[in-house]
Order: structure tokens, then C-alpha cells, then sequence
């Protein structure tokens, strides 16, 4: 097929060739992966250095004084630096390593129990994924607090412009996504950071869909605190980073109490540990914090402003075309926004057509995406999602496009 026109500076021959899972063939055809918004490919370095790990290094971390301990413990550490220095944290210390996003919003969630009351207001959006509700939810549940949303417009995108309107005395903290995994609709967070900030009410940003996209600076966001996934952005599982400013990091009592989180033990009293590490509990996820920074230092030499440039053109390329297949509609067919589009076909239901395109070798999302509130809103009990990656192609939307097509003519 000839090469579809691209000002792209990534040479995409070299980067398709660093993730060896792309290169397979899926129900005979080769693999089209749109489903990254679910999780992404791993590029041969982070696969490396895991294996690297496990073969020459493997051992536990800040418990001993031998060779082997101490470079695990040094990798360890020097992950969180690479962390700290990818989002521009003040200090590496206010980086904690979870499982990843879900923990992370769970961990705080948790740690601000004792400071919520009846009656006090926790503030989310109706585009959140699940994994931002139900940790405020059942802390609101515990805490006889209310669970209150700042709710959308027809296209999905949160009404930020209103955002004062659902701040009060007793809004205790304001919790919401910066990109969402749904329509990929890009949040203007810095408007309501600014505004809870000016009623000194704290903002956690989700930003699990955002960090494989864009460049996200924490200290110009003004955040308090920030999560995200390492396997969504091109590291492993079982890996997460929860960014909270120091001073917050100082207040929380530990999340999960255990080795590795104290200073001194007795039974007449435990001091804890200082910094993240109060809340890094039993032997942690090393190698995953190791092929996340891996991960990271791989997409710095790309660069996330050519990134994010190219994965627009694949956006605007891709929603022209889908336009064109009779029937089609998106949801958040917006401006500002991430390269994440879903959409339906007629009345079709989005499982029938993701299995018809999965014969064709190319992975989609289908469903309601733990957006189930935003599924409501728009009326629908789910999407198929197709979710880009700056190592998917044009020629990929085409293939896409085609076996859409196909899909489409066999179910209508
Ligand atoms: N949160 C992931 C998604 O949006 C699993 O697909």
C-alpha cells in the first residue's frame, strides 16, 4: 500500500520496529493495535532492561548492604528521579510508586477519611472512569459526605466555564481527569485548579489517559496531587505513580502499614518513614518502576511535543475518514482533545462490530469504558473506541477504515 502522506518528524520505520509486538500477525492479518487507550505496547528497551533485571540484578531494595541490594535500590531510586523529572515535580520525593492509577486515587481517597464530615462536598466530573468515582463514593458512603459532579454538555466536554457555581465552604476536594479515556476530550484543568486553589480546595487530576499524549508539567498545572499508569504509557503492569505535593505527603498517615515503611518499631510506639516510602509497603514493584522509567526515557528521545503533533494528525486523519462511512457518530467530537475517538454505527451494537474487526486483526475497545454515567448521559450503552499511539500508522486508519466498511455492509 502506498505511504500515506505525513509531515511527521518520527521516523516510524525505526519506532514500529522497537515494539517487536506489532510486527505479529492477528487471525492472519497483521496486528493493527487502536487499543492503547486500554493499555500500551512496550517498546524492546523497556522489555530489555526488565529482563536485564531479573538476569544480573534481582534483588530486594533499602534492606541490604550487599552489591546486588544496592544497585536494585539505586535503579529503584533512580526511577523516581526520572519520574519526578517527566512531570517537573519539585523533588523526587513527592513521587510515591503504586500499582498504578486506580491505587493511587484510592490512596488518597483513603488518607483524606479522617478530615471529611457529614454533610461535606466531594467534587468529581460526569466524564470520570470509574476508578475516579468509587473511591469518593465510598468514602462519601463512610463519611455521610456528598458526592457531587460537575456535569457536561452534549459533546461530553465538562462544563469548567461553571466550575464556581459548584464550589462551596464545604467542598472538601475536587477530583477529575485531565484527558478522558471515553472521547479523549482534553480537560481545562488549569481553570478549575485555579479556582478551588483560590477557595484553598485541593484538585487530584487523573491523568492516566493524558501522560501518554502530552507533556504534563505539575508544578505549572499547580495540581496537589496527579496519577497515573506506567502500563499506559508504554512501561509495564502493576506499576503507578501518585505525584502529591510535599506538604500533603507530610499530613497522610500511612496508606498500607509494613516493612519498608518505618523508622524505628516497638510496641509502645512506631515512627514511620519520611516521604514516599511511608507509603511503599512490603517489597514493592521494582522492576515494574524500573521499565516504567525506562519507558519514559524512551518516549523523551522522541520528544512528546512531536509526539502529541503527530498523534493530532492521526486524529484529524481518522475522523475525516470515519466521517465518511455512512451512519457513523462520535462522541466529543470536539477541538481539544487527545487522539481517542469513539463512536457507533447506525444502531449497531459496538461488540458486533469490534469482533468483525478483531478478524480482521485489528484491536478496538468496545463497551461503556468504566464510563458508565457518561454512557447515560449520551444515551448509549456503550462505544467502540479506537485509541492511537505515536507508532500507529495512516496506513493503519485506512486498513481501519476498510474492514469498518466491511463490518458495517454484513450487519446493517
Ligand atoms: N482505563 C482503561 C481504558 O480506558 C482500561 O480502556
Amino acid at each position: 500500500m502506498a505511504p500515506v502522506l505525513s509531515h511527521t518528524k518520527l521516523d516510524l520505520e525505526k519506532i514500529r520496529k522497537d515494539f517487536p509486538i506489532l510486527s505479529q500477525k492477528v487471525n492472519g492479518k497483521p496486528l493493527v493495535y487502536f487499543d492503547n487507550g486500554a493499555t500500551s505496547q512496550k517498546p524492546q528497551s523497556v522489555i530489555d532492561v526488565i529482563v536485564k533485571y531479573y538476569s544480573e540484578e534481582n534483588s530486594n531494595i533499602h534492606r541490604g548492604v550487599h552489591t546486588l541490594s544496592q544497585k536494585a535500590t539505586e535503579h529503584y531510586e533512580r526511577a523516581r528521579e526520572i519520574v519526578k523529572k517527566h512531570i517537573n515535580a519539585s523533588s523526587a520525593q513527592e513521587i510515591i510508586f503504586t500499582r498504578g492509577t486506580t491505587e493511587s486515587v484510592n490512596l488518597v481517597a483513603h488518607s483524606f477519611a479522617d478530615w471529611i464530615n457529614a454533610g461535606d462536598e466531594i467534587l468529581v466530573s460526569l466524564t470520570e472512569h470509574h476508578s475516579n468515582i468509587l473511591p469518593w463514593q465510598l468514602l462519601c458512603e463512610q463519611r455521610k459526605a456528598v458526592l457531587r459532579t460537575i456535569p457536561v454538555n452534549a459533546d461530553g466536554e465538562v462544563q469548567t466555564a461553571e466550575i464556581d457555581k459548584y464550589l462551596s465552604a464545604k467542598t472538601k476536594l475536587i477530583a477529575i481527569t485531565h484527558v478522558s479515556n471515553t472521547t479523549g476530550i482534553i480537560v481545562d484543568v488549569k481553570k478549575v485548579i485555579a479556582a478551588a486553589h483560590a477557595k484553598n480546595i485541593p484538585v487530584l487530576l487523573d491523568g492516566a489517559q493524558a501522560i501518554p499524549h502530552m507533556a504534563v508539567d505539575v508544578s505549572d498545572l499547580d495540581c496537589d496531587f496527579y496519577c497515573f499508569s506506567g502500563h499506559k504509557v508504554f512501561g509495564p503492569t502493576g506499576i503507578g505513580v501518585l505525584y502529591a505535593k510535599k506538604h500533603w505527603i507530610d499530613k497522610f498517615a500511612p496508606y498500607q502499614a509494613g516493612g519498608g515503611t518505618i523508622k524505628t518499631v516497638s510496641f509502645e510506639k512506631t515512627e514511620y518513614a519520611e516521604g514516599p516510602l511511608k507509603f511503599e509497603a512490603g517489597t514493592p514493584n521494582i522492576e515494574g518502576a524500573i521499565g516504567m522509567a525506562a519507558a519514559l526515557e524512551y518516549i523523551n528521545v522522541i520528544g512528546l511535543d512531536n509526539i502529541s503533533a503527530y498523534e493530532h494528525e492521526l486524529l484529524e486523519y481518522a475522523t475525516h475518514k470515519l466521517k465518511k462511512v455512512e451512519g457513523v457518530r462520535i462522541y466529543g467530537d470536539v477541538q481539544n482533545k487527545a487522539a481517542v475517538i469513539s463512536f457507533n454505527v447506525k444502531e449497531i451494537h459496538p461488540f458486533d462490530i469490534g469482533t468483525i474487526l478483531d478478524k480482521q486483526g485489528i484491536a478496538v475497545r468496545t463497551g461503556h469504558h468504566c464510563t458508565q454515567p457518561l454512557m447515560q448521559h449520551f444515551c448509549i450503552p456503550g462505544t467502540i473506541r479506537v485509541s492511537f499511539a505515536f507508532y500507529n500508522t495512516k496506513e493503519e486508519i485506512d486498513v481501519f477504515i476498510t474492514a469498518l466498511e466491511k463490518a458495517v455492509k454484513m450487519l446493517s
